[in-house]
């Protein structure tokens, strides 16, 4: 696996993929790797000739008291776990190679930022678009690779790519989970041993409240199911419970829309996500 820090050393080798005629499968990520972004990675690997992922902790995604200092690193580890998912390329650049200067250009996201995470976190999805414009064109990848399990981000980079003409597919993957149904995440570790029992009960939850949709057609009363699971469950603070139309996450909901119940939850040290989907089949 080819290792590079360097914008400089990373075109010229995604150049020589290029004119070799290889197809680029690309993930990015924040690091700290886990089974879902392995999950990502395999895909990639599955679809494309040549497949890197990025590891970079973007600081524009995080605001002012939020948890970037402290988010979990562990390159070593991270080196390990891409060369075993078959990872051909791992570029992790430092913060000032990749925000070298500020020019003052914001890419800003439209109304489907303004709900959800987007709501709690007022900047954060113009910071990863950002962040995945610059990287778009420094890999000029063929497919990239998001989990559904960020479904808003999911949404948001789906609208820019078709807005602005990226000349990339993205590719859709399943929310990978734990065990007992938590859906991994590099946060997770935060968690107490108490808040570990009671995480669980989000997924729970989630499903508790689309069953009851299904039955029901009921946005408030699916919202309500979910909102008392969780709070009858665990000591976390909710912070959102939505039932909103995908991908356009808004609440206008029809029959042929499809839908997503997401889901944020404080617990002491870690926002825990999560969310699932119903097609317009209800599948
Ligand atoms: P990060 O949280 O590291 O996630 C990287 C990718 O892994 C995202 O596409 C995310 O949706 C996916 N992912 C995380 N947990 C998953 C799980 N349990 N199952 C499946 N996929 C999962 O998302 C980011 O980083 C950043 O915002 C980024 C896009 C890299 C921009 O900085």
């Amino acid at each position: 696996m080819i290792q590079i820090q360097l914008i400089a050393d990373l075109k010229k080798c995604i150049n020589e993929a290029k004119t070799t005629g290889k197809s680029i499968g690309f993930v990015p990520t924040m690091g700290y790797l886990h089974e879902g972004h392995m999950s990502l990675a395999n895909q990639a690997r599955e679809e494309n000739d040549f497949v890197v992922m990025s590891i970079f902790v973007n600081p524009a995604q995080f605001g002012p008291n939020e948890d970037l200092d402290k988010y979990p690193r562990d390159l070593n580890r991270d080196i390990k776990m891409a060369k075993e998912a078959g990872v051909d390329l791992l570029f992790f650049p430092q913060v000032n190679e990749m925000y070298p200067q500020d020019g003052g250009i914001t890419i800003r996201a439209g109304a489907q930022a303004n709900v959800l995470c987007g709501a709690s976190r007022p900047g954060h999805f113009d910071g990863v678009l950002k962040v995945v414009t610059k990287l778009f064109h420094l890999v000029e990848p063929t497919r990239v690779y998001f989990g559904q399990k960020d479904a808003q981000q999911l949404a948001i980079i789906e609208t820019l790519v078709r807005d602005y003409n990226f000349p990339l597919e993205v590719r859709r993957v399943p929310t990978v989970r734990e065990f007992d149904g938590l859906a991994k995440s590099s946060r997770n570790v935060f968690l107490s041993e108490q808040d570990r029992k009671e995480a669980p009960s989000i997924h729970q939850a989630i499903q508790l409240g689309l069953e009851h949709y299904k039955e029901h057609q009921n946005v408030d009363e699916a919202k309500k199911v979910t909102k008392q699971h969780i709070e009858n469950s665990t000591s976390g603070n909710i912070d959102y419970v939505e039932l909103l139309s995908y991908p356009n996450l808004t609440n206008d909901i029809s029959s042929n829309s499809s839908v997503i119940l997401a889901v944020a939850v404080f617990f002491e040290k870690a926002r825990l996500i999560d969310n699932m989907m119903l097609n317009n089949k209800g599948e």
